[in-house]
């Protein structure tokens, strides 16, 4: 079979497809048909923060699948109820879960749960934010390249700017359910929150008695160097979004729930595979290899250590390097896709943010000696002006 051909006769038409068949990974590599090695900094587009093929998730999965795979959540089970404990334990104030399957079905979760609770309907979002693409989420999403022609969006939403306590300030009202940020602005292209700005959006979200969600989906677990970027903040939220890395790649999603949060009662919200023992046990042996392995504190050395080097390429075409912890952009003064591709045929992968922004979302085990290398290929890439064919 020709798996390019195949793919490109069957798919969606959803994805602009790559040439390059991947079949294989290990660690923070992965692997083509022919066995030619890539250094993955784009982790599947940040869910592989253990990196590939790690042996404890693999070991939890075939355990588990021959154990019980399925079990609605009205069912307790042993390997829920130990992920239960464990991931309530991790940020004070979040002591009730709810899970799902993805970063998107969370976010949805989180505007009901505000709006059943609160009994208002507006949600605030902020520009440049991305929280997926269902309805909910994507009427807090604001890039209208995935909003256009998908109109009526869900009333209620609007959006400010960000890092403008301001704004936010007068866009909050006793008519408001919920603030929703990320902690850092990924997909918007990796703007990390200033500490006043969050600090400033609890003390609105209080004063008028909305909920403040934060959307951890992408700087979650170890990321940003700490389990949670939140933790850099001070803050607690009322609702913590998570999923990407949460399973240590299996599908998972989660919404952390706060003690303001009320009415959750049986069939007001709910989901057939969310909570399922497969996911759980692998959600339980990733948070495993992310303590045992102290990966938040791996990603805030590794971040320091990489954004440092960025710093100090002369290149004319960089106009800014910013990030928190293993989570980076360099923003360009022109077009990324050029040399996104150019670092691809240097065999790295990376992923773009909007238009201008090169975005590296490493998995946390990556080496000093693969840092290195990466820092090698960009300096080489950005010396000069790449141009679209
Ligand atoms: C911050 C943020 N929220 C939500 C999502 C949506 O997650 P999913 O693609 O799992 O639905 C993403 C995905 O990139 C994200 O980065």
């Amino acid at each position: 079979m020709n798996i390019i051909e195949t793919e490109n006769k069957y798919t969606s038409g959803l994805y602009a497809k790559q040439t390059l068949t991947i079949v294989r990974g290990q660690g923070a590599s992965l692997f083509d048909v022919d066995g030619i090695e890539y250094l993955d900094c784009a982790a599947g587009h940040g869910v592989a923060n253990l990196g590939h093929a790690h042996p404890k998730i693999a070991e939890a999965l075939f355990k588990q699948a021959s154990t019980l795979i399925t079990l609605f959540e009205s069912f307790p089970n042993d390997q829920r109820a130990a992920l239960m404990e464990k991931i309530c334990g991790l940020l004070p104030g979040l002591d009730r879960v709810f899970f799902c399957n993805s970063g998107t079905e969370a976010v949805e979760a989180s505007f009901k749960f505000s709006r059943i609770s609160t009994g208002r309907k507006n949600i605030v979002a902020a520009m440049r934010a991305f929280h997926g693409r269902t309805y909910g989420s994507l009427s807090a999403t604001f890039n209208k390249k995935y909003r256009e022609g998908f109109e009526p969006l869900v009333p209620g939403f609007c959006h400010v700017a960000y890092n403008n306590i301001e704004a936010l300030d007068k866009a909050v009202t006793d008519e408001t359910a919920a603030v929703i940020l990320e902690v850092v602005q990924g997909e918007g292209g990796v703007y990390p929150a200033n500490v006043d700005y969050i600090q400033a959006a609890r003390r609105i979200c209080d004063e008028r008695g909305a909920f403040l969600i934060v959307d951890e989906i992408q700087s979650g677990f170890g990321r940003t160097g700490r389990m949670f970027a939140i933790q850099h903040y001070g803050v607690t939220p009322d609702l913590l979004t998570c999923a990407k890395s949460l399973a240590g790649g299996v599908p998972m999603g989660a919404v952390l729930i706060g003690r303001n949060v009320k009415n959750l009662t049986p069939g007001v919200h709910g989901s057939t595979f969310g909570g399922n023992p497969l996911s759980c046990a692998a959600a339980m042996a990733a948070l495993t290899v992310i303590e045992e392995e102290g990966l938040p504190a791996q990603a805030e050395a590794k971040g320091r250590y990489l954004m440092e080097k960025l710093k100090k390429i002369e290149s004319p075409n960089i106009r800014e390097v910013r990030g928190l912890g293993l989570m980076v952009g360099i923003e360009l003064k022109q077009k990324v896709a050029p040399y996104i591709k150019a670092l691809q045929e240097k065999r790295i992968i990376v992923l773009n943010a909007g238009m201008t922004v090169i975005r590296l979302l490493p998995p946390l085990v990556i080496s000093y000696e693969q840092i290195d290398h990466l820092v090698d290929l960009l300096t080489e890439v950005l010396a000069t002006e790449q141009k679209d064919e």
